[in-house]
């Protein structure tokens, strides 16, 4: 049970990662990865963009709204453009469906296929209310892949990816799933995180705050930018 915790500069943050991330992509080229999307990531993305090949890649989204396609605040159209319209080759991608007719069933395929591919690297953003995906307070560390109701703050933090529409439910990889990685690392900047990081790396381990649960992983990195970083100490 350990974390390597990396506090920087804001300016320096997004490029440290992308400078790691690249290292792991020029070690393992056909590297299977699951992304969160959000806010916190695109600086990340627009970083790696730039200076890495993910052409041999296969990335998990980590997590879809119910939400209409091509809805601004789809998890699938927002890894699009904060990423795959900046490929020349995009990695190859699965995603969950919501508008599957049969959503348990969606939910068993997904989990089906991380099981048989494994994933290398999860990269995830820290929810104000400690979710981690739309894994939602309550969740168990044991929790798979399934269809979730939104948390009221996720459900009010909706319009903030720029759309009108608002759903009570998603579907999201579970903790299980996150834990079973070989690596993870978790993405958080700006003061509006710093009580709830603090939450989840000193507080108890506990449902109440899902990303605490990541302490029981034995290979995370918490990549902190300084406003963030401001009540760890
Ligand atoms: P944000 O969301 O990156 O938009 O702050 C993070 C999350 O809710 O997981």
């Amino acid at each position: 049970m350990s974390f390597q915790l990396e506090v920087l500069p804001h300016r320096d943050w997004a490029d440290s990662i992308a400078d790691l991330w690249a290292e792991r992509l020029s070690d393992s080229p056909g590297l299977t990865m699951c992304l969160a999307t959000g806010s916190t990531p695109k600086p990340v993305y627009r970083a790696i963009a730039g200076h890495a090949d993910l052409s041999g890649t296969k990335v998990f989204l980590l997590d879809e709204f119910g939400l209409e396609p091509g809805d601004p605040a789809r998890c699938d159209v927002m890894l699009g453009d904060m990423l795959l319209s900046r490929l020349e080759v995009p990695p190859a991608l699965e995603k969950l469906n919501p508008q599957a007719a049969n959503l348990d069933a969606e939910c068993d395929r997904y989990s089906q296929a991380i099981a048989r591919d494994g994933l290398s690297l999860v990269i995830l953003g820290l929810g104000t209310n400690g979710h981690l995906g739309l894994n939602e307070p309550g969740s168990g560390y044991d929790s798979t892949t399934r269809v979730v109701a939104l948390a009221d703050e996720t459900m009010a933090g909706l319009s903030s990816y720029g759309t009108t529409s608002t759903t009570s439910w998603g579907m999201t990889i579970g903790l299980a799933e996150i834990l079973s990685s070989d690596e993870a690392w978790l993405l958080v900047s700006g003061e509006h995180k710093a009580q709830i990081l603090r939450q989840t790396l000193i507080g108890p381990v506990d449902p109440s705050v899902p990303a605490s649960f990541l302490r029981m992983h034995s290979n995370v990195i918490v990549w902190v930018d300084e406003a963030a970083s401001s009540q760890l100490v």
